[in-house]
Parts: C-alpha cells; structure tokens; sequence
C-alpha cells in the first residue's frame, strides 16, 4: 500500500505538471470574454478554468510520450479532451440531469449563468474540441473522438445512467453505464495520444484496455467518493446519487467490496502495459493515483 501511494504522488505531480502546459493551450484555444457573444464566452471559460484534476489531457500526453511523439499537435488534442469532459460535466450537472450545485468547488454553470447560456456553453465546448481534433491533421484521432463520445460511448452511458434513476439493475447494467459514461473518454485520451505519436495498431489495442479497466476503476471511486466524503472535500455535491437513487457500485455491492473492485481494476490494467515495449511507468503510477485519490 505504501509503494501504491508513493506512485500516487508520482502521477499527482506528473499531471499537475503536464496541466501547466495544457491550460496555457486552454486559453489560446478558448474565444476571449471580450468576443461577442461576451456571455457564452464568459462562461465557457468559467467552467473550463474552474480546476480540475486534468486528468485527460494527462493520459494523452503520457500515451504520447511513450510511443516516442513529437511535434504540438498534442497540445490542440489535449485541449480538445478537456473541453469535451468540461461540456460532459455542465451537461451532466443541469437540472434535468444531475441537478447538482457545485462543480470543481464553484457553483455549477447553471447556477452561474442560468440554463440556457449553461447547456449553450456545453455545446460550444464540445464543437470547438472537434475543430481542434481535426486541426492535428490526423482523421482517425477525429473519428475515435466521435466514437468515444456518442450513442456508443459517453452520450449512451449518460443516457442510460438517467434511464436507470431510481431503478433496480444488475451489476451489468452498472458495467455498461461507467464503461459508457466515463471510461470511453479516458480510453479516447489514450488512444488519441498514441494515434498522434504514430504507435502501432497492437499497441494502440493494449493501451485502450488499460483505459478500459482504469475508467470503470475511476468511476467505482467516484460512486465511493460521492459517499464518503463532503461537497468541500470534492468540490461537487456529495450524497448525490444515494439521493437521487443513482445505479453505482456501492448501490449494489456495498463500499467494501467496491473498494476491492477498485484495487482488482488497478491490476488487470497493469497486464496490458506489461506487454507494451517502452516506459509505462507513469501510466501504472496514474492508475494507482486513481484508485487511491481522494477527489
Ligand atoms: C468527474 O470527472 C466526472 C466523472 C467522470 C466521474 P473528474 O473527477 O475527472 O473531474 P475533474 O476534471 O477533476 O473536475
Ligand atoms: C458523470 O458521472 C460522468 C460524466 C460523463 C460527466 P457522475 O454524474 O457520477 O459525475 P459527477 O459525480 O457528477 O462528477
Ligand atoms: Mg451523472
Ligand atoms: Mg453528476
Ligand atoms: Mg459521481
């Protein structure tokens, strides 16, 4: 457990360093405030620079490192993740949906500028992203964001997890939801770093079934986080799913046992990397980060 969070601080400095470098790009990237419509612009960076973890821009970069990349088309796919995570996160905060207040220990979009300039900020964010994805030149990077990000990916577990509301499901239900609703995005960022970076279709293959186990493990500690721990803690309103009868782990497995869960992902994600050629140390110290942060 220790050498487990010693890894953790590895990756929490790896990411808060490779952070520095994105939200440089995030503001280059972004329209100026002072662009009409001054509001929607306003806000769109209000939720971008609200904080965050950085998570995806971090995966990417660190798939595109192993594999040897180089060159700054990186730079426009690491905003362009996190542009379509932001606009994932206003979404899923609305009244309609989630319903939640705080969102990276500020009020939500909505709460900020109201409904309408809140779901139009979501939808800014996510077709900028695509303009920058195809400004890397690379048109499969595009086509897997879609991919990740649709019916099939991200949108589909969104969809499901508000069908699900309330409901009684099976622990496939639950599956189907985090792979969907979380994991495709953090796959997306891996695979897109390694497209970029030019690596093998083999290695593209194991790099996505490492985002696969960390994705459903980041979701697993979501749904624990979101009961052990406090709205100042996390920055979001805890409590959130048991109140509004969300299917999560912890719903149907208990915390123990989907803490065990967490730690079993953790492992499976390793095997992948093993059989990756090439320095993926800071992609196990990120897996470990993920299963023990704490928001
Ligand atoms: C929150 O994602 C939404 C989920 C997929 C659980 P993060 O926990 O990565 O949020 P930020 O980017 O750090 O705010
Ligand atoms: C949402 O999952 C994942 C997204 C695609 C945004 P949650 O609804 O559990 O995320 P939080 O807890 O609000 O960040
Ligand atoms: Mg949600
Ligand atoms: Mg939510
Ligand atoms: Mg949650």
């Amino acid at each position: 457990m220790q050498d487990l969070h010693k890894e953790a601080d590895n990756a929490r400095n790896y990411l808060s360093k490779i952070a520095k470098f994105a939200e440089a790009k995030f503001d280059e990237h972004l329209p100026p405030e002072s662009d009409v419509p001054c509001n929607l612009h306003k806000a769109m960076r209000y939720s971008v620079f609200a904080g965050g973890k950085r998570l995806r821009p971090g995966l990417a970069y660190a798939a595109f490192e192993l594999f040897g990349g180089k060159g700054d088309s990186i730079w426009k796919a690491t905003s362009a993740l996190e542009f379509l995570h932001t606009f994932s996160l206003i979404h899923d905060d609305l009244p309609c949906i989630d319903n939640d207040d705080y969102r990276r220990g500020k009020f939500t979009a909505h709460k900020q500028f109201g409904e309408a300039t809140a779901v139009m900020s979501g939808d800014a964010l996510c077709v900028i992203a695509f303009e920058l994805m195809a400004k890397t030149g690379n048109a499969k990077a595009v086509e897997i964001l879609a991919q990740k990000l649709g019916t099939y990916g991200m949108i589909g577990g969104e969809m499901t997890d508000i069908d699900c509301e309330g409901k009684k499901v099976s622990l496939e239900t639950v599956d189907y939801i985090h792979y969907h609703k979380t994991a495709a995005l953090i796959e997306a960022s891996l695979v897109i770093g390694a497209l970029l970076a030019g690596a093998p279709e083999s290695d593209i293959k194991k790099i996505e079934q490492y985002g696969k186990s960390i994705g459903l493990a980041f979701q697993i500690v979501d749904d624990i986080l979101d009961i052990v721990s406090t709205t100042e803690e996390l920055g979001k309103d805890a409590g959130s799913d048991v109140a509004s009868g969300k299917a999560t782990y912890p719903a149907l497995i208990g915390l123990e046992n989907s803490r065990k869960k967490a730690l079993e992902l953790y492992e499976d994600s390793l095997k992948p990397l093993a059989e990756i050629k090439g320095d993926t140390s800071i992609l196990k110290s990120i897996a470990a980060f993920i299963i023990l942060r704490v928001k």
